[in-house]
C-alpha cells in the first residue's frame, strides 16, 4: 500500500492556481481512498471553484477550511477528480506512452498523465512547483492521430513520428479513439475517429444525429465532419472553455453561444462534472440508475435559474434516447458545468449520441426511463414525468416537438451531407412512434 500526494490546481479566470492536496491511497493499480483538503488561501480567494457540488462544496467555507474531506457515500474517489482522469481510451494512450500493459498503472499516474486539455477546470499535478503539461495539437495533425490511434487499438509501438498522439489523445474519457486538436483560430476541437474494422460510419452518423438533437431544440455544440484520406472524422466543439479579457465572464447563455478567441482574450476554462458525479456513484452500480434521479439531481444541485429547463431538456433528451436507440446514455454521457454567468452548475451542451441498429422490437436504454425500468418506450418515459416537473401536456409536448423532426430524419442527415450508405446503416436504429408508444399515449399529443 503506498499513500500519494498530488496537488489539484483550478483555473479561475485564465490561470491555473494551486486549490488543494490530494491523498490517494494505493495498492498497485487499484485506488483505495481518496482525502483532500482545500487550501486555506484558495477558499478565500474571489471566485474560487468547487471541484464538486457533491463531496467537495464550497458553501460552508468555514466548516471546511483546514480539514480533510473524504468522498461520500464511501467511494474510494471524488467525483470531480474522478471526471478529470481519462477512462478507456486516454489510458490506452498513456499505457502506449509508457510502455505498459492495459490498466496497470496506478490512478495517481493516469490523473497526472492526462495532460493540459482534459475535461473541465481542473489540473491534477505532482507539487506546487509543477507545471502545466501542454502540448499544442492542430486539426493539421489529424492523418497522424488517426494513424497512431489505429495503432494503439492493435497494441503496436507507436514511431517518433506519430507522437502528437500522446499530447493530444490523453487528456479526455470515453472508449472510442479521439483526439483534441486546435484549429487555425485556436479553437478546441474534440475530433472522434472511426474504430478499426468498424462497419458503421459513426463519424457521419454520430455527428448527424447530434444536429438533429438541435433541431428538436435540445442544446448541441457545433459539430462537424471532415475527411481524412478514406477516414471520416467527426469534429465537436469543446464546451468547456471560452475566451474573454481577465476579470470578465461570458453573457448570460454564453455556454451556448461559445465565444471565440482574440486579440486581449484569454482562454479560461469551464469546470466540468460527470452525471456519475452529481449520483455520487462509480460505474459498477450506475446500471441501477434512473433518468429520474438525474432530474433530482439537477433540482438539488444545479442553480435554481436553470432547474426547470435543464429538467425539460433532460426529459427531451430521453425521448430522443428512445427514439434513436442510444442505449450507451450512461452517466458518464451526461455532463454539467459550472456556469460563470449565473453562477452555479448546469445541464452541459449534448454530446456522443450514437443510434445502435437494432432489430429486435424491444429494446432498453441504459439508464431507465420510468418505472417499467430500462424499457425504452414513450409510455415508460411518460410515466417519471412528475420527476421532471411536467404535466402530462407539457410532456406530450415535448414528445410530439421530437417525434416531428425525427419523423423526418432522412431529409435532415441528407441536408447534412450524410451519404445514403449512412442513411442505410443506420435505419435498423431509428423508431416508428407506434412501436414505442400505446395508441392512448398517441391520443394524447397535439
Ligand atoms: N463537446 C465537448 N466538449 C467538452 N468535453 C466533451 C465534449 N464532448 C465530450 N466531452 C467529454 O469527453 C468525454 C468523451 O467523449 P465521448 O463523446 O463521450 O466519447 P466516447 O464515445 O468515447 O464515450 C465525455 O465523457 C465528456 O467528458
Ligand atoms: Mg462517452
Amino acid at each position: 500500500m503506498a499513500k500519494r500526494e498530488l496537488t489539484v490546481f483550478a483555473n479561475l479566470d485564465g490561470e491555473f492556481v494551486p486549490a488543494g492536496l490530494l491523498e490517494l491511497t494505493e495498492k498497485n493499480e487499484r485506488l483505495l481512498a481518496s482525502e483532500f483538503a482545500y487550501g486555506t488561501r484558495y477558499i478565500d480567494r474571489p471566485g474560487a471553484l468547487e471541484i464538486d457540488p457533491v463531496s467537495l462544496a464550497l458553501t460552508d467555507k468555514e466548516i471546511i477550511r483546514g480539514r480533510k474531506i473524504f468522498p461520500k457515500n464511501g467511494l474510494p474517489f471524488f467525483g470531480g477528480i474522478r471526471d478529470a482522469a481519462p477512462d478507456a481510451w486516454g489510458r490506452r494512450v498513456i499505457e502506449a506512452r509508457l510502455h505498459a500493459p492495459p490498466n496497470s498503472l496506478p490512478e495517481s499516474v493516469y490523473l497526472l498523465e492526462a495532460g493540459g486539455e482534459r475535461v473541465g477546470a481542473l489540473d491534477i499535478r505532482e507539487s506546487r512547483e509543477s507545471e502545466q503539461k501542454n502540448g499544442h495539437v492542430l486539426m493539421t495533425d489529424l492523418q497522424y492521430l488517426i494513424e497512431a490511434a489505429e495503432r494503439i487499438e492493435a497494441g503496436l509501438p507507436v514511431p517518433s513520428h506519430l507522437e502528437v498522439i500522446f499530447a493530444g489523445g490523453s487528456a479526455l474519457g470515453g472508449a472510442r479513439p479521439k483526439a483534441t486538436v486546435r484549429d487555425a483560430h485556436g479553437i478546441l476541437w474534440l475530433a472522434k475517429f472511426s474504430s478499426a474494422g468498424e462497419r458503421l460510419n459513426v463519424p457521419e452518423i454520430e455527428a448527424a444525429t447530434l444536429r438533429l438533437a438541435g433541431l428538436c431544440g435540445m442544446h448541441v455544440p457545433e459539430v462537424r465532419t471532415v475527411s481524412i484520406g478514406e477516414r471520416r472524422v467527426m469534429l465537436i466543439r469543446r464546451f468547456d472553455r471560452y475566451w474573454a479579457t481577465r476579470g470578465t465572464i461570458p453573457p448570460p447563455d454564453g455556454m451556448f453561444e461559445p465565444t471565440h478567441p482574440g486579440p486581449g482574450l484569454l482562454e479560461k476554462r469551464v469546470p466540468f462534472v460527470s452525471g456519475l458525479t452529481l449520483l455520487s456513484c462509480d460505474e459498477t452500480d450506475a446500471r441501477t440508475r434512473s433518468y429520474g434521479e438525474l432530474a433530482e439531481a439537477i433540482q438539488r444541485y444545479c442553480h435554481t435559474s436553470v432547474v426547470r429547463d435543464d429538467k425539460r431538456e433532460l426529459f427531451a433528451r430521453m425521448v430522443f434516447n428512445i427514439f434513436v436507440t442510444n442505449d450507451d446514455d450512461h452517466l458518464r454521457n451526461h455532463g454539467f458545468l459550472w456556469d460563470p454567468a449565473i453562477k452555479g452548475w448546469r445541464l452541459s451542451p449534448l454530446y456522443d449520441v450514437m443510434p445502435r441498429p437494432s432489430i429486435s422490437s424491444e429494446r432498453y436504454l441504459f439508464l431507465a426511463p420510468g418505472p417499467q425500468g430500462r424499457l425504452a418506450s414513450l409510455d415508460n418515459a411518460m410515466g417519471s414525468r412528475e420527476k421532471f416537473g411536467l404535466g402530462e401536456k407539457d410532456a406530450a409536448n415535448i414528445i410530439a416537438r421530437v417525434w416531428r423532426e425525427v419523423r423526418e430524419w432522412k431529409i435532415h442527415f441528407e441536408s447534412f451531407g450524410a451519404s445514403g450508405r449512412s442513411i442505410a446503416q443506420a435505419e435498423p436504429a431509428f423508431r416508428h412512434i407506434d412501436a414505442i408508444s400505446s395508441a392512448g399515449l398517441r391520443q394524447k399529443l397535439p
